[in-house]
């Protein structure tokens, strides 16, 4: 693994695979397992850097696709890189923009080179390659950059998903020789659809390769929860043990459980800010529409038990308020209550690791 990053491994459960660890990146330790919110466009929506660090996040997501479109990495690049253009010292992850293009974009043609595509905001046609995903992701400078991949349809053939696959193992050899930064982590992506067989082939192959950290892409997706729970299983304890392991687009409480379970470290998800601009809070796992008449005057906080600014310091009912006039620290109060949420699960599963109680603490989540 280059220099500057590595995986400590602290305890591991006697029951299931899961672990608690650190991931250290030269932008400070990531104590895994965890959630990463969601910051697409450098920076969480209506989330200020202060604010999101109370919510306990360490490492936060952005995106090659939406930031090559607007402002372009090279403004990103002339504002000091990523972290300093968007005021966020911890640790950063890119994704690196295949799977965006295929769920966002319209006309997209894929080759063996790369993706073609349409661009949204001004029609202008755009080629991403392997290469030039991660030059894009160089100039941005995240602490993690992730491998261009093709992540075929739910439900696609078994044809069709294995030469996706295999053409993902191809792009992921042309995105290493290209990488040169020692100061960025190029993770690989373990696709496969819902074909355990391709699952544990790919799994197996990018583990010889020897990256600083693997990711499972190509989940959630469409595919029943079973499904994915699955794959989930059959691939997570064939990626290396002693590397970061990154389950990608997943973040409800059951999916987090069952991966963590299977060794997984590292979740990311929209939902909690998504869910937010909607006026929707997660309350212990549950989804509250606070524009609901019942909580016009309910004056108790969201969740007693909750420690983020807004659960400290305001009611349902004044939130309920601020969402129904849309005001936009209804979407903030959401927003910092939401991720808090998601992280504060991951790390109450991470403490009851490295005390031998997640099997049976989290057991009504792991069936
Ligand atoms: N985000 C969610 N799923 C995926 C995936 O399969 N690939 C990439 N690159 N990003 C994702
Ligand atoms: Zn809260």
């Amino acid at each position: 693994m280059s220099a500057n990053f590595s995986f400590q491994s602290l305890a591991e459960c006697s029951q299931t695979k899961a672990r608690a660890g650190i991931f250290h990146t030269p932008h400070g330790p990531v104590e895994t397992p965890r959630f990463m919110p969601v910051g697409t466009l450098a920076n969480v929506k209506t989330v200020t850097p202060d604010q999101l660090k109370s919510t306990g996040a360490q490492m936060v997501l952005s995106n090659t696709y939406h930031l090559h479109l607007q402002p372009g990495e090279r403004i990103v690049a002339g504002g000091g890189g990523l972290h300093k253009f968007m005021g966020w010292d911890g640790p950063m992850l890119t994704d690196s923009g295949g799977f965006q293009v295929f769920s966002l974009s319209e006309m997209r043609k894929i080759t063996e080179d790369g993706v073609t595509f349409r661009s949204p905001h001004d029609g202008q046609i755009i080629h991403l390659t392997p290469e030039r995903s991660i030059e894009i992701q160089n100039t941005l400078g995240a602490d993690v950059i992730m491998a261009f991949d093709e992540c075929p349809p739910y439900p696609a053939s078994r044809e069709d998903v294995e030469a996706a696959t295999q053409r993902t193992y191809r792009w992921l050899e042309r995105c290493m020789t290209f990488h040169q930064r020692s100061d960025q982590a190029l993770f690989g992506i373990v696709q496969g659809g819902v074909y355990l067989d391709l699952r544990a082939q790919a799994a197996q192959e990018l583990a010889k390769l020897d990256l600083p950290g693997y990711a499972i892409g190509g989940v959630s997706v469409g595919e029943p929860p079973e499904l994915m729970a699955d794959i989930v299983r059959t691939t997570a304890p064939l990626l290396p043990r002693e590397k970061p392991r990154y389950l990608m687009g997943v973040g409800t409480y059951r999916e987090m459980a069952i991966a963590i379970a299977s060794g997984v470290d590292l979740f990311d998800c929209v939902i909690p800010t998504r869910w937010a601009r909607h006026g929707t809070a997660i309350v212990q796992g549950e989804r509250w529409n606070l524009k609901n008449a019942k909580f016009r005057e309910d004056y108790a906080p969201l969740d007693e038990t909750c420690p983020c600014y807004a659960c400290q310091n305001f009611s349902r009912a004044y939130i309920s308020h601020l969402v129904r006039s849309q005001e936009i620290l209804g979407y903030t109060l959401l927003s910092i209550h939401n991720i808090t949420e998601l992280i504060r699960f991951t790390q109450k599963i991470r403490e009851a690791i490295l005390s031998d109680r997640f099997a049976t603490e989290f057991a009504h989540w792991l069936n």
